[in-house]
């Protein structure tokens, strides 16, 4: 069993990836952090709320809110992508009879910030704690800041973030979370804790379509998969109109299910690092992944190569 903590900008493939997490028997969610980053941390919070409600849950991992905005740069959202609320209006939604669809999970917000829930875990379960982050890397690097020692206790950092040879998602050479928050993820990186990182070179090969969704969860009565078809429906029209396809890619889920299925993913060592100062290249994740180089002092893992099965899995273990 693995203990994880998860730090969460929730997103619509942040659902997808905490609740495939709390439906993997290999992991143990001992607590969930939130950050700014898809919407707000205010939102990002009430969002995790209403994921954890579409499960029936006796115990919850500990919640705690995080860091309302990066280091250094002005928050941008990407409500645009993903929902005015950040989950596809699911929070707006009314059934026939008026009442309304979705409710939060009966659970409270610890009184501790993300920042010192971080650290509580990591001194509780020193070096066997694994921290995996979905947005935008500010909870991390402000703890680093706080409690560098306590930091040195976690097990290794597992990120969706980066691109290295594809394009960004907001600009040209920039991926959304490592680009909301460079400072932060180039500290996260230089910090010496081991880093494994899901760029989108790695989550780009799995392409989730509409129809597949619907083939594997429209219509099904169980609450997990209406939450799910509800909520990625803005996210997937989004896709359509400026991605080239109805469908979406399920970034956040992939380093949650390389934990569990590890043969499904490649990886390389490389020493990674981020652009925070550059007008074109803001937050741009930078490394030499040419297989023939020498790697000296890797700071990371890079996913480079996903299999196609990945998806089948996924779905086995939601339902
Ligand atoms: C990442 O950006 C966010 O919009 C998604 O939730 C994911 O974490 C993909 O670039
Ligand atoms: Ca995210």
């Amino acid at each position: 069993m693995q203990r994880i903590l998860i730090d969460t900008d929730p997103g619509v493939d942040d659902a997808y990836a905490i609740l495939l997490a709390m439906r993997s028997p290999e992991l143990c969610v001992e607590a969930i952090t939130t950050v700014c980053g898809n919407v707000p941390v205010e939102q990002a919070t009430q969002n995790l709320f209403t994921i954890l409600g579409s499960l029936d849950l006796d115990e919850f991992p500990i919640i705690a809110q995080g860091e309302a905005a990066p280091l250094v740069k002005p928050l941008v959202t990407a409500a645009h992508v993903h929902g005015d609320d950040g989950l596809g209006n699911t929070s707006h939604l009314r059934d026939t009879d008026g009442n309304q669809r979705y409710f939060h999970a009966n659970t409270t917000l610890s009184s501790l910030s993300g920042v010192d829930l971080i650290l509580e875990a990591a001194s509780q379960y020193p070096d066997e704690l694994i921290v995996v982050a979905l947005g935008p890397l500010t909870n991390l690097a402000k703890a680093i800041r706080k409690d560098a020692a306590k930091m040195r206790r976690l097990q290794k950092i597992v990120v969706m973030g980066g691109v290295f040879e594809d394009y960004g998602n907001v600009t040209t050479t920039a991926e959304f979370n490592i680009f909301i928050d460079p400072h932060a993820a180039q500290e996260v990186f230089q910090f010496g804790v081991p880093v494994h990182i899901f760029p989108l070179d790695a989550t780009h090969q799995v392409v989730l379509t509409g129809e597949r969704l619907r083939a594997e969860i429209e219509g099904r009565d169980d609450k997990v998969s209406r939450f799910l078809w509800d909520a990625t429906q803005a996210c997937m029209e989004f896709y359509r109109q400026h991605v080239g396809f109805w469908g979406f890619h399920i970034h956040d889920a992939l380093p949650i299910a390389a934990l569990t299925s590890p043969d499904y993913f490649e990886s390389v060592d490389a020493y990674i690092q981020v652009e925070t100062e550059g007008d074109l290249t803001n937050g741009m994740t930078v490394a030499d992944l040419r297989p023939e180089r020498q790697r000296h002092n890797p700071n990371a893992q890079v996913c480079v190569k996903v299999a196609a099965a990945f998806l089948d899995s996924f779905f086995k273990r939601l339902r």
